[in-house]
């Protein structure tokens, strides 16, 4: 196997001596890069921000942002990065370096003050100026600088460029204050043909490779094919399975939680499919939610509305379905709408795969029936789907935060009567569940002022809210309660009195 190296800024670099645990922040600063940022070590305020070459979902390549604090640098064995650093075309020794354009647009409109949340901006914000989609927005991709371009869907959280705010909404500035960073956002223009980074996308992405990197006794390990891991972890139970470390990342930071073997599920061919077919959506335990919700491109509108909601863009371009489903947190934001969905589990082992039912999964507290040695391979959805869906996340934050309550609905209203619902909810027992009491006071009755009344008096006794340092349970029952009357009053703009 050879030695386990990561390309940062155009150079190979090789990984050791860094320990298996060791984040790429921190491999990153060590070697002089500290242009990359530590603010909170936990994924919420994107000082770390490094940009990933991963496979595009519309071009061969996509420039991808990260939080470098979250990710081990073992995981990037054979992967390209780019820092803020990186960004810069640096021309003869001692001459200044060329700004990158985003560079460029942050100093000139006054989009930074001290300068610690900066480097971190401009990654995520590079990232976004190299997408693809948001290029095809903004006019035709011809290779030119279009500065200024613009196209119709300019809204509050889009430019006229189809810059979209998402992408930094993972990225916190304590000091400047957010326009003149939003005015640096919308004001960039298209790639130049001869820009290397946008060049970079019409090649293949870095090869997966296989990856066994050990120092005292801790190993970070990746297989090539799904087969071969199985057969890992049924040696290895006790291993930590990670997918984009978005979890992990902060048990190692905050928690100094050390694991002797770490496997790497991210690049498995086989956790990265997604099927439309007939009867079912079928998506890869493995994909990022990003990668997911441009591929589904609204194909599935309930998880639609969950992903601007999930955390940030940086979190969304690691985590998954199966990290999210596999911790088994009470507070996922994934489990209420894929509860709503009646989505079932492909778990599979070295013997072979079964099929469970969501709502047979938790079991308790961070419990669930996956047995040791077992890894969630897809999420499978089945069709048709209820067409009256929505996601409703109480948080103390609008984005980038944590629920207090999440309440998922799909129903099929037909000439004005329940005939199906089913209601995922989070954060008011110790595992997601269904809200069976509500919806069986909703299924059969007219979809009225008069039922959703007597139906959010039963959903407000679902559960067993606790209270917590996010909310009391009083404030959740009452969320829940409020939950279906403004569903009712979305559906109808009717509030019942
Ligand atoms: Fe805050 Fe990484 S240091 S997100
Ligand atoms: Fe100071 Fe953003 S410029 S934190």
């Amino acid at each position: 196997m050879v030695a386990a190296r990561v390309t940062v800024n155009g150079q190979e670099t090789p990984i050791s001596p860094a320990a298996p645990h060791t984040t790429v922040l921190d491999f990153l600063r060590e070697r002089g890069l500290t242009g990359t940022k530590e603010g909170c070590a936990e994924g919420e305020c994107g000082a770390c921000s490094v940009l990933v070459a991963r496979p595009g979902v519309k071009k061969p390549t996509d420039w991808v942002a990260v939080n470098a604090c979250l990710v081990p640098v073992a995981a990037l064995d054979g992967q390209e990065v780019v820092t803020s650093e990186g960004l810069a075309t640096v021309g003869e020794p001692g001459s200044a370096p060329t700004l990158h354009p985003v560079q460029k647009e942050m100093a000139a409109r006054g989009g930074s003050q001290c300068g610690y949340c900066t480097p971190g901006f401009v990654c995520s914000m590079a990232a976004e100026y190299y997408r693809p989609d948001r290029c095809a927005h903004a006019g035709s991709e011809d290779g030119a600088s279009h500065e200024g371009a613009s196209h119709d869907g300019a809204d509050a959280e889009h430019g006229p460029n189809g810059f979209d705010l998402h992408a930094l909404s993972g990225n916190l500035c304590r000091c400047t204050g957010y326009r003149p960073i939003r005015d640096a956002a919308f004001a960039v223009g298209t790639p130049a043909d001869e820009d290397p980074l946008a060049r970079r996308r019409e090649q293949a992405p870095p090869a997966p490779v296989a990856t066994e990197y050990a120092q005292d006794d801790r190993a970070f390990v990746r297989r090539s094919t799904l087969a071969e891991t199985l057969h890992l972890l049924r040696e290895r139970p006790d291993a930590v399975v990670v997918a984009g470390s978005t979890d992990w990342g902060v048990e190692v930071n905050i928690r100094s939680r050390r694991a002797d073997c770490v496997v790497a599920v991210d690049q498995l061919p086989e956790l990265r499919e997604l099927r439309v077919e007939s009867d079912v959506v079928e998506i890869g335990a493995a994909l990022t939610l990003t990668e997911i919700e441009r591929r589904l491109d609204g194909a599935v509108p309930l998880l639609a509305e969950v992903f601007p909601q999930f955390a940030s863009r940086l979190i969304r371009n690691g985590a998954t379905l199966g990290g999210n489903l596999g911790t088994g947190s009470p507070i996922g934001d994934s489990p209420p709408a894929l509860l709503a969905l009646e989505a079932s589990l492909v778990l599979a082992d070295a013997d072979g795969e079964r099929e469970v039912p969501l709502a047979e999964y938790f079991t308790g507290y961070r419990q669930s029936v996956r047995r040791p040695g077992e890894l969630i391979r897809a999420v499978r959805l089945p069709l048709p789907l209820s067409p009256v869906v929505a996601f409703h996340k109480i948080a103390k934050r609008r984005f980038d935060d944590i629920s207090s309550v999440a309440v998922a609905f799909a129903l099929d209203v037909e000439n004005g009567v329940v005939r199906k619902a089913r209601i995922g909810l989070g954060g008011v027992a110790a595992t997601p569940i269904r809200a069976l009491a509500t919806e069986a006071a909703l299924e059969g009755r007219p979809w009225s002022a008069e039922t959703v009344q007597a139906a959010a008096s039963t959903l407000r006794a679902e559960g067993t809210p606790m209270n917590d340092h996010r909310a009391s349970a009083e404030y959740r029952s009452a969320m829940l309660g409020q939950s279906l009357l403004k569903l009712y009053a979305q559906t109808t703009e009717a509030v019942p009195s």
